[in-house]
């Protein structure tokens, strides 16, 4: 969809949380909604619940909804969900909710928002790195145990866990269309390999990660299509996604990109981190 006129509103009342459990319906239906009431009291606390409305509609297109937490003894927010309604993807109403969410963490000091992904899942991976400028180090299997709602029934819920560095520069830029990652095609013709490789529709063997400056690691176009048509498949690659990223996390690489081909191919761009050198006091006395 075109770009449309949109307005954000935090949601600071029952009603503008309850708002957002039809897009919850809608966009999961499962028989798991987060309930508005819980919502709320995760506003009251410092928490963010937006809803995003297009002009022209007045029910609301889409929302974002997270959370203060914790992590390595530092505040940040856990956005836990992000949904737009069909129709309006593609419209930049999604990224104008993070950018509400963005703005909210900002004026709270907190530098880093992160939540959990389903890495084969190439749409929201195009979302996450290439437009937001977030990266990933972790992965967790079946991190919320069987889930019922239509994107998740039948799989093992693994999920990566994405970090959004939001007072960045190069966060800024990604968020205003200035910084573009490069191709897929770009990637291969400096011959970076591959960690995971498509082999037509499935997933070739799981290369070992060690010692490489970059790599890649594919990822199904359109993983739900594929799923509904071939349960199997959608678990083979579950596996070898499994396989390729916790290799590559554990040998200290981390998912810096997400890169996409001309004819709609894409795959996560991983470098090594810089290694944390242990803290050891050499002041012998
Ligand atoms: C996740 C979500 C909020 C993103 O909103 P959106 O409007 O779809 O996002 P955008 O269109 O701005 O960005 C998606 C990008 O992926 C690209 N894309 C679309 N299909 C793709 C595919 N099959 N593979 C790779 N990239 C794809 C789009 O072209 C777009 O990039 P571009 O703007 O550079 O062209 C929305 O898709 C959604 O509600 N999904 C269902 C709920 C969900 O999964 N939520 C996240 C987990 S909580």
């Amino acid at each position: 969809m075109d770009s449309v006129p949109f307005r954000i509103e935090a949601a600071h009342d029952i009603a503008g949380c309850a708002a957002t459990v039809p897009i919850q319906e809608e966009v999961w239906s499962g028989d798991v909604v987060v309930p508005p009431q819980l919502m709320l009291a995760v506003a009251h606390n410092g928490g963010f619940v937006a809803l995003g409305f297009a002009e022209g509609d007045e029910r609301a297109a889409g929302f974002v909804f997270g959370f203060l937490g914790i992590r390595d003894y530092h505040f940040r927010h856990h956005s836990h969900m992000l949904a737009v309604r069909a129709p309006y993807r593609g419209s930049g109403l999604a990224i104008a909710l993070k950018e509400a969410q963005r703005d909210h963490c900002l004026d709270q000091g907190i530098e880093i928002v992160g939540w959990t992904m389903d890495p084969l899942e190439a749409r929201n991976a195009a979302f996450n790195f290439a437009k937001l400028g977030a990266y990933a180090r972790e992965y967790h299997r079946d991190f919320y145990g069987a889930m019922p709602d239509k994107l998740n029934a039948g799989l093992p819920s693994d999920r990566i866990y994405v970090e959004w560095p939001i007072g960045h520069d190069r966060t800024y830029k990604r968020l205003r269309g200035e910084d573009r990652p490069p191709s897929l095609e770009d990637a291969e013709r400096d011959g970076i390999g591959y960690v995971l490789r498509a082999e037509g529709n499935r997933p070739g063997a799981v290369a070992p990660a060690a010692d490489q400056t970059h790599l890649l690691l594919e990822v199904p176009t359109r993983f739900q299509e594929l799923k509904a048509r071939d349960a199997a498949l959608a678990l083979a690659w579950r596996a070898a996604a499994r396989e390729a990223f916790e290799s590559a996390f554990s040998h200290g690489y981390a998912a810096v990109e997400f890169l996409r081909s001309a004819d709609g191919r894409g795959a996560y761009l991983l470098v090594p981190q810089p290694r944390r050198e242990p803290a050891v006091d050499t002041d012998e006395r």
